[in-house]
This record gives structure tokens, C-alpha cells and sequence, in this order.
């Protein structure tokens, strides 16, 4: 059949960016509600060549799909460069971003205007879940390296990976 019935509606997509390293319950948190929100959620690792990580960007896609694998519409991938110029090549009008406490606010507004400024890219703040609204990689990294018990923030296959490579510090 042709004409306009026949046609399927275009995907809604969206993007979940983030430098992941490594992925915590707070980010799959709001993977998981902007699964539930959009057809296909595109989980998009920063590759910033001037800081090093804990994880290579290629650990932490990895984690990311194992981690991601029971919701069907998510979609891992690494980005350089703008976040916008990856929103253009994908036709994805969204970015989907939580906030955690007013702290946030000022940083997250102001690159929510700027990538709205550069391409109409529109920005969707979902409040954090109160109980990971301290929560950050960074922090979970540090109480790691000193012995501290982090298994309620991250998903079990991120512990074991966090645990083996900081034995090998
Ligand atoms: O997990 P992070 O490190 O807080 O994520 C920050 C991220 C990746 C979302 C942000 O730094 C970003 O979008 N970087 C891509 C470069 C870019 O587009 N910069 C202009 C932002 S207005």
C-alpha cells in the first residue's frame, strides 16, 4: 500500500551522554526511565583524549551493553567532538540528562542552552533517583581504591571489573 498511511512514524530518539567510567546505578537509573520514554536511547561515551580514565572508552561500552542488555531499545556507542555534531548524524532531537542536586543546575543550563544555540537540540532534565543523588564514578572510584563498600552503586559486573583493576594498581 502508498500514500501517507502507510508510512511508519520516525523513530523518537535520544541520547544519554556521560564520560561512563565507569557506569554506576545512578546512570542506569535514567538509561532505564529514557528507555521507557524513547524508541531507541543512544548511550554515548565521550572520548576525551586528554584525560585518562580508569576504563578504556572500549571497557566501558562494554560494560555499558552488558549492563543495558535487558532493555532492548538501548543503543551504546563512543563520541568525539561535539555532542550536538553526534545528535545531527543520528537525527536525534533529545538529550536526556539527570540532575541530582541545584548544584548541577548551573553547568547542566548552560550546556543545555548552548547545544539548544548550536543545532536546536533539545535538552530533558529527569530528576535523579534520591537515593543516588550523591552518587558519581568519581566518588564511587575513590571509596573503591580505599577498600569501601560501593556494591549498592554499582551493578555487580561493574564491581568485579572495578575490584580487579584497582587490585592491579
Ligand atoms: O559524565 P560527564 O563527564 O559529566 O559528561 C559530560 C558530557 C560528555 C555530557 C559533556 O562534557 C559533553 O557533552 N561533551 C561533549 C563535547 C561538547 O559537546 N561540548 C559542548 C557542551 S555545551
Amino acid at each position: 500500500m502508498n500514500g501517507p498511511e502507510s508510512e511508519e512514524p520516525p523513530l523518537r530518539r535520544a541520547v544519554c551522554p556521560g564520560s561512563f567510567d565507569p557506569v554506576t546505578n545512578g546512570h542506569l537509573d535514567i538509561i532505564a526511565r529514557a528507555s521507557r520514554l524513547y524508541d531507541v536511547v543512544h548511550v554515548a561515551v565521550m572520548v576525551n583524549q586528554s584525560k585518562k580514565g580508569l576504563f578504556t572508552v572500549e571497557e566501558r561500552i562494554e560494560l555499558l551493553r552488558q549492563v543495558t542488555a535487558e532493555y532492548g531499545n538501548v543503543r551504546v556507542e563512543s563520541f568525539h567532538g561535539l555532542l550536538v555534531d553526534f545528535c545531527k548524524q543520528r537525527d536525534i532531537p533529545a538529550i536526556v540528562k539527570g540532575l541530582r542536586a541545584v548544584s548541577d543546575f548551573d553547568y547542566e543550563l548552560q550546556m543545555a542552552q548552548m547545544n539548544n544555540g548550536l543545532s536546536g537540540v533539545e535538552t530533558l532534565f529527569v530528576p535523579t533517583n534520591p537515593t543516588y543523588s550523591f552518587l558519581s564514578s568519581s566518588l564511587v572510584k575513590e571509596v573503591a581504591a580505599w577498600g569501601g563498600d560501593v556494591s549498592h552503586l554499582v551493578p555487580p559486573l561493574v564491581l568485579e571489573s572495578l575490584t580487579e583493576r584497582l587490585a592491579q594498581r
